[in-house]
């Protein structure tokens, strides 16, 4: 097994090129299911999760080759079978997005509940009820989801909570539904938009991606075609706090400002300097980090993906800040790890309370999800000492490539292979 040493302590400097994004890939990747040809898609983020995306398609038979760790070529008109190898499909969240894809296609669909970071209770109520809405019947047995419909057909969809993976196994279904559907109350995140700009050029009619009603005129043929995957906003987001954090100046290129605002009104808010140019950010401070408070709402509010790495920064702000998760319940379990390297952080339900400290200091910690391990890795970066972080896998489903990007600006971060202990213990 594999862990992060970062002896802390040093600014970031230099320039960071960000990789596609991971939410709008495995979406992406997912949609190949529903195109009647073979696909290019271009700025693949080389993650564990899109890596899961590529081996789940290949073991129901699609064909997939990489051009370079970024291209992949994916041709799925040789899958067979509405059914999802549940052991892959049980490790990440977005193997729900097997479901609509699969029901599109074969009008049925076989997934495992799907997995992902513990955040809480997440549900796929809504997904079911999207489909129930096109005329898919949907039963639970022994964790598989089995949806089955004789035929979909377009209606009007109003979404109880706003949700991301419901809105998109909404468009999935009907997209090639027969007729008009009307999703209403839909999520607006920029992977959304992505995602559909990607099934319009293959040939799907949606329109309103990005607002919260998203119309789609079933079609019945999508072409083949070549995409680029958007820049991914929360890896950039990282990046921008890590700058900050380490009192450094860093360049992060390869970015859509736009999707970058209420980070940056954030860190503006905080003391830092941040300058937008066409596709790169500029993040750099020059005077103390003043504390602010944080309530995560969906897009365009504050992402609740960066509220880990922000609450990992205020540990080190001048002042009491107050960061509130309204997305998930239980976003805040790399508390107690921030806490270890001298954080003062007190959490009660959805609300974390953050007293400033003079600095942080290395400890050994443990990634405890994904967005939670980039802020232990924040943290180490300008903490005092060494710190090692543990189950990195968990950061490696989302991150293309952290450390070597991170030891391109300056920091001393190393990957180190550890002999597990129950692993020693069973070889003794
Ligand atoms: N929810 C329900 N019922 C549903 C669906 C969602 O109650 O049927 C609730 C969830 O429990 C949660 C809220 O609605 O409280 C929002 O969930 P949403 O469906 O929007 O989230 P998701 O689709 O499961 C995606 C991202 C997450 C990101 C959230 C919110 C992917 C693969 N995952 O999850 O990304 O936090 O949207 O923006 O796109 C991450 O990248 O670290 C990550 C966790």
């Amino acid at each position: 097994m594999y862990k992060y040493v970062i002896n802390g302590g040093r600014k970031l400097e230099g320039e960071v090129s960000i990789s596609g994004a991971k939410n709008a890939a495995v979406a992406i990747v997912a949609a190949t299911i529903l195109c009647d040809e073979a696909c290019v898609l271009e700025n693949v983020p080389d993650i564990s999760d899109t890596a899961i995306c590529a081996k789940i398609l290949r073991e129901m038979g699609a064909t997939i080759n990489y051009t370079n760790k970024n291209t992949m070529l994916v041709d799925t008109r040789n899958i067979k079978s509405p059914k999802v190898p549940p052991e892959l499909a049980r490790t990440m969240r977005a193997s729900s997005y097997f479901l609509g894809t699969l029901l599109g296609r074969f009008r049925e669909a076989f997934v495992p509940m799907p997995g992902g970071c513990d955040l809480g209770d997440r549900p796929i109520d809504q997904h079911i009820k999207a489909f129930n809405c096109l005329g898919a019947h949907h039963e639970i047995i022994n964790g598989i989801v089995h949806v089955k419909a004789d035929d979909l057909i377009g209606n009007q969809i109003f979404f109880d909570i706003n949700t991301v993976g419901g809105t998109i196994n909404a468009i999935f279904a009907a997209v090639k539904a027969k007729g008009l559907t009307i999703i209403e109350n839909a999520a607006k995140e920029p992977h959304i938009v992505d995602l559909a700009n990607f099934l319009n050029t293959m040939g799907a009619d949606i329109r309103g991606a990005g607002t919260d009603v998203i119309k789609v005129r079933g079609v019945n043929f999508l072409k083949g075609v070549t995409y680029g995957i958007i820049p991914d906003q929360i890896e950039a987001g990282t990046y921008m706090v890590a700058a900050a954090a380490t009192k450094g100046n860093v360049l992060i290129k390869n970015v859509i400002p736009k999707h970058l605002e209420s980070i940056t009104v954030n860190l503006r808010k905080m003391g830092v300097k941040v300058q937008e140019f066409d596709d790169s950010v500029r993040v750099s401070v020059d005077g103390p980090l003043m504390r602010t408070n944080i309530k995560t709402l969906p897009h365009p509010g504050f992402p609740t993906d960066m509220q880990p790495q922000f609450s990992a920064l205020l540990t080190i702000a001048d002042g009491t800040s107050i960061v509130t998760d309204n997305i998930f319940d239980n976003r805040f379990r790399y508390a107690g790890e921030l806490r270890k390297m001298g954080a003062d952080i007190t959490v009660k339900d959805k609300v974390a309370i953050i007293q400033g400290v003079e600095g942080l200091k290395g400890a050994p910690v443990r990634a405890t999800d994904l967005r939670a391990g980039a802020a232990l890795v924040i943290a180490g970066l300008c903490a005092e000492g060494r710190t090692e972080i543990d189950d990195i896998y968990h950061i490696e489903r989302g991150y293309e490539c952290i450390d070597e990007k991170l030891a391109a600006l300056g920091a001393d971060i190393k990957r180190v292979y550890f002999q597990p202990k129950n692993a020693m213990a069973a070889s003794s």
